[in-house]
């Protein structure tokens, strides 16, 4: 069976009590730890950099899964690695020159990602994906937390799923915005392998621990298909 991973978006988080949040969400069994980096620019927000990162470094030990909504990624791929980024996703939309930065996360030791905004087909993954260890499929027009799931997307996911599964490598389908306990066993069964997780969790009115626990009984409903 494939294994699903929920990923809390920290944009949604209390920053006041970050550390928190995050010792709440791990409890809860939260896989790893979603950061939204966005620069005012390839979207029209601001929110985190690195110093927000190596903060989360020395909070967990969970995986963090830094989301690179930034033009020109490759100027801090070094960076982000050295405050302590476990894996990468910088968007095919940003990057001219898509190999050369997903070669240059790896070599930095890191799992590297790319991101497909909404209206960006499939198709622009078809020479990157042999090099890479996740797709994110954007289910919202990046930029905010808190945006209803685009339902067009769902069919997205199944086709990439098809496409992975015509790979014979182990790369995460990740799936962003919008997700929350009534489309994620939806969002398995077309096989997404890692939720991201923001208003869902971190403005439940039952609280983060709770909401979490009920998007996991949702992904334990689905019926996830068997690799082929
Ligand atoms: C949106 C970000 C998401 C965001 C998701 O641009 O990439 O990660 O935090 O938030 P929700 O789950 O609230 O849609
Ligand atoms: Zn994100």
């Amino acid at each position: 069976m494939r294994e699903v991973k929920i990923a809390p978006s920290i944009l949604s988080a209390d920053l006041r009590c970050l550390a928190r949040e995050v010792e709440a969400v791990a409890r809860a069994g939260a896989d790893w730890i979603h950061v939204d980096v966005m620069d005012g620019h390839f979207v029209p927000n601001l929110t985190f950099g690195m110093p927000i990162v190596a903060a989360l470094r020395r909070i967990t030990s969970l995986p963090l899964d830094v989301h690179l909504m930034i033009e020109a990624p490759e100027r801090y791929l070094e960076a982000f690695a050295q405050a302590g980024a476990d894996r990468l996703i910088v968007h095919v939309e940003a990057c001219p020159h898509l190999h050369r930065v997903i070669q240059g996360i790896r070599r930095l030791g890191l799992r590297a990602g790319v991101a497909l905004n909404p209206a960006t087909p499939l198709s622009a993954l078809e020479e990157i994906l042999p090099d890479v260890d996740q797709v994110l499929i954007m289910t919202v027009n990046p930029g905010f937390g808190g945006q209803a799931f685009i339902e067009r997307m769902r069919e997205k996911v199944r086709r990439a799923r098809r496409m992975i599964d015509a790979l014979d490598r182990p790369i995460e389908l990740e799936v962003d915005g919008g997700v929350g306990p009534e489309n994620a066993s939806d969002l398995v069964e077309a096989g997404a392998t890692v939720l991201v997780a923001g208003a869902s969790i971190f403005e439940a009115p039952e609280g983060a621990e709770a909401a979490l626990r009920r998007l996991r009984q949702a992904v334990e409903n689905a019926r996830i298909p068997r690799f082929p």
